[in-house]
C-alpha cells in the first residue's frame, strides 16, 4: 500500500509554465522526499535561466521551455541533486555580451541531459564572429561547460548552432555518454567563425560520444587529456578534423586508450592529427583510428606530429610525450587530400614513437610529406 501511495505522487509532476516564476510549485504531501523527487518544474522566458539556477535543488525534472538566457549570464544547472533529468524545449537563445562565459553549464552525477525533438540551442554566434576567434577581436564566450558530469551521465539529441567560440567543453567528467549530438556552425564558415572547436576532452575518463554531428573551423574533437574515451558514428565538416592534442604544458598531459570509429571527416584542413609539443612530457598511448572515411581534406589527410609549437611541424620534434600503441587501421581516402597538400606526415622524435599498427590505410590525392622523422614500422615511411 505504502509502495502504491508513492507511486500516486510520483506521477503527480507539477508543471509550472508562468513567466516570471521565482520557484516551481510543489504540492503539499505528508512526504517532502516523495514530493522532491517527483518534482518536474518548468521555466521559460528571459527569468526562466535565472529561476531554473535557484530552483535547481527543488526539481527532480527541470524543462527549459524557450528560455531566453539575459547578456552576460550563464544558464547554470551546476548545483544539480543526482540524477536530474533536464530537458531543453523549443528555442533556446542568449543575450549579446562581449566576455568569457561559458553561456551554459551542467554539472552533477547521474544526470541526463536531453533536447526534445525540435529542440534548438542558438546563441547566434554571428553576433561575436570577427575572423580572430580566441585570438583576439572581441571577448567571446564559451559556450557549453559539461565538467564534472559523473556517475552515468548522458547528454542525447542536443541540437547546437552558431557558438561564438569553441562549443563544448567536457572536462573532469568520469561516465558520461553523449548521443545524437549536432554542432552546427557552417553559418561561420563565411562569416567569420574562428576557434569554433567542437567537442574539446580533458581530464576525463569513459566518455562515449555516438553520432555527433559537427560542423565547424576548428577541433571537430580534440581529447586533450583523458583515459577511456570513444568517438564513433560521428561526422565532422568544416574543421581540423579528428585529434589528440595538443598534449604537452597543461596539468594533465596523459591520453590513454582513446577510440575514433566509424566516422567520417569531409571538407576539413586535416584528417586525422596527434599533436604532441616538442619540451614538454605526457604520454599518448593506445590511441586506435578504425574506420576512418576521408575526403576534401586541405592541408593532411593524416598528420602525427612531436613537434607540435603553436602551430604544425615547428622546428625539431621533441621524445617527452612518446606516442606508443598507435593503431591506424581502415581509413579509406583514396583521392580525398587536395593536390597541394600532404597525404601523410609523421615528425617523431628519435624512438619516441613505437608499438604502432597500421593497416587498411588509403589516403592519397595529394603529395609526399618530404620531412618525415623516426617513422616507426610499421608504416615505415610516409
Ligand atoms: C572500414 O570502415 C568503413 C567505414 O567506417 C566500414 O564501413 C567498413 O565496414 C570497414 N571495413 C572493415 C574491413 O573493417
Amino acid at each position: 500500500m505504502a509502495f502504491l501511495r508513492a507511486t500516486a505522487f510520483f506521477s503527480l509532476a507539477v508543471s509550472v509554465l508562468s513567466t516570471p516564476i521565482s520557484s516551481p510549485l510543489s504540492t503539499p504531501a505528508p512526504d517532502a522526499a516523495i514530493v522532491k523527487r517527483a518534482t518536474s518544474c518548468t521555466f521559460s522566458g528571459s527569468k526562466g535561466a535565472a529561476s531554473a539556477s535557484a530552483s535547481q535543488k527543488s526539481c527532480a525534472t527541470i524543462v527549459l521551455s524557450n528560455v531566453a538566457v539575459p547578456s552576460g549570464t550563464t544558464l547554470d544547472l551546476s548545483n544539480l541533486n543526482s540524477d536530474t533529468h533536464v530537458i531543453f524545449e523549443g528555442k533556446t537563445t542568449w543575450g549579446y555580451k562581449e566576455w568569457e562565459g561559458p553561456l551554459l553549464q551542467i554539472k552533477g552525477s547521474g544526470i541526463k541531459v536531453s533536447g526534445a525533438t525540435g529542440a534548438t540551442l542558438n546563441p547566434d554566434g554571428a553576433r561575436w564572429w570577427d575572423g580572430e576567434g580566441s585570438n583576439g577581436g572581441k571577448t567571446k564566450p564559451k559556450f557549453f561547460y559539461a565538467h564534472s558530469l559523473t556517475g552515468s551521465s548522458s547528454i542525447t539529441n542536443l541540437h547546437i548552432f552558431n557558438t561564438p567560440v569553441q562549443a563544448v567543453s567536457i572536462d573532469g567528467c568520469e561516465g558520461l555518454t553523449i548521443t545524437g549530438m549536432t554542432i552546427d556552425n557552417s553559418a561561420g564558415d563565411s562569416q567569420g567563425g574562428h576557434n569554433t572547436d567542437g567537442l574539446d576532452i580533458g581530464e576525463s575518463s569513459d566518455v562515449t560520444i555516438t553520432g555527433a554531428k559537427v560542423y565547424n573551423q576548428d577541433d571537430c574533437v580534440a581529447v586533450n587529456s583523458g583515459t577511456d574515451i570513444t568517438f564513433t558514428s560521428g561526422l565532422c565538416s568544416g574543421g581540423h578534423g579528428l585529434s589528440i592534442g595538443s598534449v604537452g604544458g597543461r596539468d594533465d598531459n596523459t591520453v590513454s586508450r582513446v577510440t575514433f570509429s566509424s566516422s567520417t571527416v569531409t571538407k576539413s584542413t586535416n584528417g586525422i592529427r596527434i599533436k604532441a609539443t616538442a619540451g614538454d612530457t605526457g604520454t599518448i598511448g593506445g590511441v586506435t583510428y578504425s574506420g576512418i572515411t576521408l575526403s576534401s581534406i586541405s592541408a593532411y589527410g593524416i598528420l602525427i606530429e612531436q613537434n607540435y609549437d603553436d602551430g604544425d611541424l615547428h622546428g625539431s620534434p621533441g621524445t617527452g610525450i612518446p606516442i606508443t600503441g598507435l593503431t591506424v587501421k581502415n581509413v579509406s581516402g583514396g583521392g580525398a587530400v587536395a593536390s597541394s597538400a600532404y597525404n601523410v606526415a609523421i615528425v617523431c622524435g628519435a624512438g619516441a614513437c613505437s608499438g604502432w599498427k597500421w593497416s587498411g590505410v588509403t589516403v592519397t590525392g595529394g603529395k609526399k610529406y618530404g620531412s618525415c622523422q623516426n617513422v616507426p614500422n610499421p608504416p615505415g615511411s610516409c
